[in-house]
Protein backbone atom coordinates (compact mmCIF):
# COMPACT_ATOMS: atom_id res chain seq x y z
CA UNK A 1 0.00 0.00 0.00
CA UNK A 2 2.52 2.62 -1.14
CA UNK A 3 1.57 6.32 -0.28
CA UNK A 4 2.99 9.27 -1.85
CA UNK A 5 2.32 13.16 -2.16
CA UNK A 6 2.74 15.54 -4.94
CA UNK A 7 3.89 18.78 -2.36
CA UNK A 8 5.14 22.17 -3.79
CA UNK A 9 4.03 25.31 -1.73
CA UNK A 10 3.71 27.45 -4.69
CA UNK A 11 0.34 27.50 -6.46
CA UNK A 12 -0.34 25.77 -9.53
CA UNK A 13 2.98 23.74 -10.18
CA UNK A 14 1.12 21.00 -11.26
CA UNK A 15 0.06 18.55 -7.88
CA UNK A 16 -3.25 17.91 -9.21
CA UNK A 17 -2.42 17.32 -12.70
CA UNK A 18 0.39 14.83 -11.69
CA UNK A 19 -2.06 12.85 -9.14
CA UNK A 20 -4.37 12.59 -12.14
CA UNK A 21 -1.85 11.56 -14.63
CA UNK A 22 -0.95 9.09 -12.48
CA UNK A 23 -4.24 7.60 -11.30
CA UNK A 24 -4.88 7.32 -14.37
CA UNK A 25 -2.07 4.96 -15.73
CA UNK A 26 -2.38 2.80 -12.03
CA UNK A 27 -6.28 2.42 -12.86
CA UNK A 28 -5.67 1.54 -16.82
CA UNK A 29 -2.84 -1.40 -15.29
CA UNK A 30 -5.62 -2.63 -13.02
CA UNK A 31 -4.42 -1.36 -9.82
CA UNK A 32 -6.89 -0.06 -7.22
CA UNK A 33 -5.84 3.66 -6.09
CA UNK A 34 -6.91 5.99 -3.55
CA UNK A 35 -6.86 9.87 -3.71
CA UNK A 36 -6.73 11.24 -0.39
CA UNK A 37 -8.17 15.07 -1.45
CA UNK A 38 -6.72 17.03 1.34
CA UNK A 39 -7.06 19.90 -1.21
CA UNK A 40 -10.28 22.38 -0.08
CA UNK A 41 -11.11 23.39 -3.43
CA UNK A 42 -11.49 19.61 -4.28
CA UNK A 43 -10.14 19.49 -7.96
CA UNK A 44 -10.07 15.87 -7.86
CA UNK A 45 -13.52 15.31 -6.03
CA UNK A 46 -14.92 17.68 -8.56
CA UNK A 47 -13.09 15.33 -11.23
CA UNK A 48 -14.42 11.90 -9.79
CA UNK A 49 -18.02 12.76 -9.57
CA UNK A 50 -18.34 13.42 -13.50
CA UNK A 51 -19.20 10.16 -15.05
CA UNK A 52 -16.21 7.60 -16.46
CA UNK A 53 -14.18 7.37 -13.58
CA UNK A 54 -12.71 3.91 -13.33
CA UNK A 55 -14.35 2.00 -10.51
CA UNK A 56 -10.44 1.27 -8.74
CA UNK A 57 -10.57 4.99 -8.46
CA UNK A 58 -12.06 6.08 -4.95
CA UNK A 59 -11.36 9.39 -4.07
CA UNK A 60 -11.52 10.45 -0.17
CA UNK A 61 -11.89 14.07 0.64
CA UNK A 62 -9.76 15.41 3.91
CA UNK A 63 -8.86 17.89 6.45
CA UNK A 64 -5.69 18.59 8.77
CA UNK A 65 -8.27 16.60 11.10
CA UNK A 66 -8.95 13.40 8.64
CA UNK A 67 -5.93 13.00 6.88
CA UNK A 68 -4.49 10.19 9.00
CA UNK A 69 -7.78 8.41 9.18
CA UNK A 70 -8.27 8.51 6.41
CA UNK A 71 -5.25 7.08 4.67
CA UNK A 72 -5.07 4.33 7.37
CA UNK A 73 -8.85 3.67 5.71
CA UNK A 74 -7.11 3.60 2.63
CA UNK A 75 -4.11 1.48 3.34
CA UNK A 76 -6.84 -1.24 4.26
CA UNK A 77 -8.13 -0.62 0.77
CA UNK A 78 -5.32 -1.48 -0.97
CA UNK A 79 -3.52 -0.49 -3.99
CA UNK A 80 -1.84 2.58 -4.37
CA UNK A 81 -3.16 5.65 -2.19
CA UNK A 82 -2.40 9.52 -3.41
CA UNK A 83 -2.23 12.82 -1.52
CA UNK A 84 -3.27 15.65 -3.28
CA UNK A 85 -2.39 18.45 -1.12
CA UNK A 86 -2.99 22.38 -1.24
CA UNK A 87 -0.21 24.85 -1.90
CA UNK A 88 -0.48 26.16 1.56
CA UNK A 89 2.94 25.24 3.72
CA UNK A 90 1.37 24.55 6.85
CA UNK A 91 0.68 22.07 9.71
CA UNK A 92 -1.30 20.09 6.62
CA UNK A 93 1.94 19.80 4.40
CA UNK A 94 4.27 18.27 7.06
CA UNK A 95 1.29 15.93 8.60
CA UNK A 96 0.78 14.56 4.86
CA UNK A 97 4.86 13.99 4.31
CA UNK A 98 4.82 12.38 7.86
CA UNK A 99 2.46 9.69 5.72
CA UNK A 100 3.85 8.70 2.36
CA UNK A 101 6.61 6.71 1.25
CA UNK A 102 8.01 9.21 -1.38
CA UNK A 103 7.32 12.54 -1.82
CA UNK A 104 7.50 14.00 -5.21
CA UNK A 105 8.20 17.73 -5.82
CA UNK A 106 6.88 19.35 -9.19
CA UNK A 107 8.82 21.92 -10.24
CA UNK A 108 8.47 24.05 -13.59
CA UNK A 109 11.34 25.21 -15.68
CA UNK A 110 15.14 24.80 -15.21
CA UNK A 111 16.08 26.18 -11.68
CA UNK A 112 15.01 25.68 -8.06
CA UNK A 113 14.08 29.50 -8.61
CA UNK A 114 10.58 27.28 -7.63
CA UNK A 115 10.48 29.35 -4.28
CA UNK A 116 7.79 26.74 -3.23
CA UNK A 117 10.05 23.83 -4.40
CA UNK A 118 12.66 24.67 -2.48
CA UNK A 119 10.20 25.34 0.54
CA UNK A 120 9.47 21.65 0.66
CA UNK A 121 12.68 20.25 0.09
CA UNK A 122 14.00 22.59 3.45
CA UNK A 123 11.11 20.99 5.56
CA UNK A 124 12.12 17.74 4.38
CA UNK A 125 15.77 18.46 5.27
CA UNK A 126 14.95 19.88 8.62
CA UNK A 127 13.07 16.49 9.58
CA UNK A 128 15.89 14.53 8.79
CA UNK A 129 18.36 17.01 10.86
CA UNK A 130 16.61 17.91 13.52
CA UNK A 131 13.90 14.88 14.04
CA UNK A 132 16.23 11.82 12.24
CA UNK A 133 13.21 11.73 9.97
CA UNK A 134 14.35 10.86 6.18
CA UNK A 135 11.40 10.95 3.96
CA UNK A 136 12.47 9.85 0.57
CA UNK A 137 11.67 12.31 -2.20
CA UNK A 138 12.67 13.57 -5.48
CA UNK A 139 11.94 16.52 -7.93
CA UNK A 140 10.20 15.55 -10.60
CA UNK A 141 9.98 18.64 -13.64
CA UNK A 142 6.90 19.26 -15.13
CA UNK A 143 5.08 21.38 -18.10
CA UNK A 144 7.82 21.02 -20.01
CA UNK A 145 7.29 22.51 -23.22
CA UNK A 146 7.14 19.56 -26.11
CA UNK A 147 9.40 21.84 -27.79
CA UNK A 148 12.52 21.44 -25.06
CA UNK A 149 15.49 19.48 -26.24
CA UNK A 150 16.66 16.53 -24.75
CA UNK A 151 19.66 18.33 -24.03
CA UNK A 152 18.41 21.18 -22.02
CA UNK A 153 16.34 18.95 -20.25
CA UNK A 154 19.39 17.12 -19.16
CA UNK A 155 21.29 20.22 -18.34
CA UNK A 156 18.28 21.06 -16.00
CA UNK A 157 18.39 17.60 -14.18
CA UNK A 158 22.37 17.82 -13.89
CA UNK A 159 22.05 21.26 -12.05
CA UNK A 160 19.54 19.79 -9.48
CA UNK A 161 22.22 16.62 -9.33
CA UNK A 162 25.25 19.00 -8.25
CA UNK A 163 22.74 20.20 -5.75
CA UNK A 164 22.06 16.76 -4.21
CA UNK A 165 18.26 16.56 -5.35
CA UNK A 166 17.22 13.14 -7.07
CA UNK A 167 15.13 14.16 -10.04
CA UNK A 168 12.87 11.87 -11.92
CA UNK A 169 14.27 11.18 -15.34
CA UNK A 170 10.81 11.32 -16.84
CA UNK A 171 9.35 14.84 -16.94
CA UNK A 172 5.92 15.58 -17.34
CA UNK A 173 5.31 17.99 -20.53
CA UNK A 174 2.43 20.27 -21.12
CA UNK A 175 -0.39 18.34 -22.83
CA UNK A 176 -3.74 19.70 -23.75
CA UNK A 177 -5.37 16.07 -23.00
CA UNK A 178 -3.88 16.81 -18.80
CA UNK A 179 -6.23 19.54 -19.16
CA UNK A 180 -9.16 18.75 -21.03
CA UNK A 181 -9.84 15.26 -18.70
CA UNK A 182 -10.45 17.73 -15.48
CA UNK A 183 -13.62 19.24 -17.43
CA UNK A 184 -13.97 16.07 -19.46
CA UNK A 185 -14.04 13.86 -16.40
CA UNK A 186 -12.97 9.83 -16.33
CA UNK A 187 -9.48 8.45 -17.27
CA UNK A 188 -7.20 9.74 -19.95
CA UNK A 189 -6.81 6.75 -21.45
CA UNK A 190 -10.67 7.09 -22.03
CA UNK A 191 -10.13 10.38 -24.34
CA UNK A 192 -10.92 10.56 -27.84
CA UNK A 193 -7.76 10.90 -29.89
CA UNK A 194 -9.74 12.62 -32.24
CA UNK A 195 -10.58 15.37 -29.73
CA UNK A 196 -7.65 15.64 -27.92
CA UNK A 197 -4.30 16.94 -29.84
CA UNK A 198 -1.38 14.36 -28.81
CA UNK A 199 -3.18 12.35 -26.65
CA UNK A 200 -0.93 9.32 -27.43
CA UNK A 201 2.10 10.82 -26.32
CA UNK A 202 0.02 11.87 -23.23
CA UNK A 203 -0.54 8.49 -22.40
CA UNK A 204 2.99 7.60 -23.12
CA UNK A 205 4.60 10.15 -20.73
CA UNK A 206 1.96 9.05 -18.35
CA UNK A 207 3.02 5.38 -18.41
CA UNK A 208 6.36 6.26 -18.07
CA UNK A 209 6.07 8.29 -15.38
CA UNK A 210 4.53 5.50 -13.10
CA UNK A 211 6.58 3.02 -14.35
CA UNK A 212 9.27 5.42 -12.91
CA UNK A 213 7.43 6.18 -9.68
CA UNK A 214 6.67 2.38 -9.00
CA UNK A 215 9.88 1.21 -8.93
CA UNK A 216 10.57 4.28 -6.45
CA UNK A 217 8.03 2.62 -3.88
CA UNK A 218 7.97 0.04 -1.27
CA UNK A 219 5.28 -2.34 -2.36
CA UNK A 220 4.76 -3.65 1.21
CA UNK A 221 5.77 -0.04 3.10
CA UNK A 222 7.24 -1.61 6.51
CA UNK A 223 8.40 1.14 8.41
CA UNK A 224 8.21 1.98 12.15
CA UNK A 225 5.34 5.07 12.05
CA UNK A 226 5.05 6.02 15.63
CA UNK A 227 8.41 7.47 16.40
CA UNK A 228 8.53 9.08 12.85
CA UNK A 229 4.80 10.37 13.92
CA UNK A 230 6.05 11.76 16.97
CA UNK A 231 9.28 13.65 15.31
CA UNK A 232 6.64 15.09 12.55
CA UNK A 233 4.40 16.26 15.49
CA UNK A 234 7.22 17.95 17.04
CA UNK A 235 8.70 19.65 13.96
CA UNK A 236 4.84 20.79 12.40
N1 LIG B 1 1.51 19.02 -17.66
C1 LIG B 1 0.55 19.91 -17.86
N2 LIG B 1 0.04 20.10 -19.10
C2 LIG B 1 -0.94 21.01 -19.31
N3 LIG B 1 -1.49 21.77 -18.35
C3 LIG B 1 -1.03 21.62 -17.10
C4 LIG B 1 0.00 20.68 -16.78
N4 LIG B 1 0.25 20.75 -15.45
C5 LIG B 1 -0.58 21.67 -14.96
N5 LIG B 1 -1.35 22.21 -15.93
C6 LIG B 1 -2.38 23.26 -15.80
O1 LIG B 1 -1.84 24.26 -14.92
C7 LIG B 1 -2.79 24.66 -13.96
C8 LIG B 1 -2.28 24.34 -12.55
O2 LIG B 1 -2.07 22.95 -12.46
P1 LIG B 1 -2.49 22.12 -11.15
O3 LIG B 1 -3.86 22.49 -10.73
O4 LIG B 1 -2.18 20.71 -11.42
O5 LIG B 1 -1.44 22.72 -10.11
P2 LIG B 1 -1.45 22.57 -8.53
O6 LIG B 1 -0.02 22.56 -8.10
O7 LIG B 1 -2.27 21.41 -8.12
O8 LIG B 1 -2.16 23.93 -8.09
P3 LIG B 1 -2.72 24.31 -6.64
O9 LIG B 1 -1.52 24.68 -5.82
O10 LIG B 1 -3.60 25.48 -6.93
O11 LIG B 1 -3.43 23.12 -6.10
C9 LIG B 1 -4.08 23.94 -14.31
O12 LIG B 1 -4.85 24.78 -15.11
C10 LIG B 1 -3.62 22.72 -15.10
O13 LIG B 1 -4.59 22.31 -16.04
MG1 LIG C 1 -3.88 21.30 -6.83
Amino acid sequence: MPVLTFANTKGGAGKTTAVLILASELAGRGHRVTIVDADPRGWISRWHAIAGASSLISVAPVSEETIEAATAKAKKRGGYILIDLPSSHDALLAKAVGLVDHVLIPVQGCAMDAHGGAEVLELLRELDQSCGVRIPHSVVLTRVNAAVTTRALQAAKDFLAARGIATLSTAIAERAAYRDVFDKGGLLQAMNPLEVSNLARALENGSRLATEVMALLPQKAARAAAPRKAAIAKAA
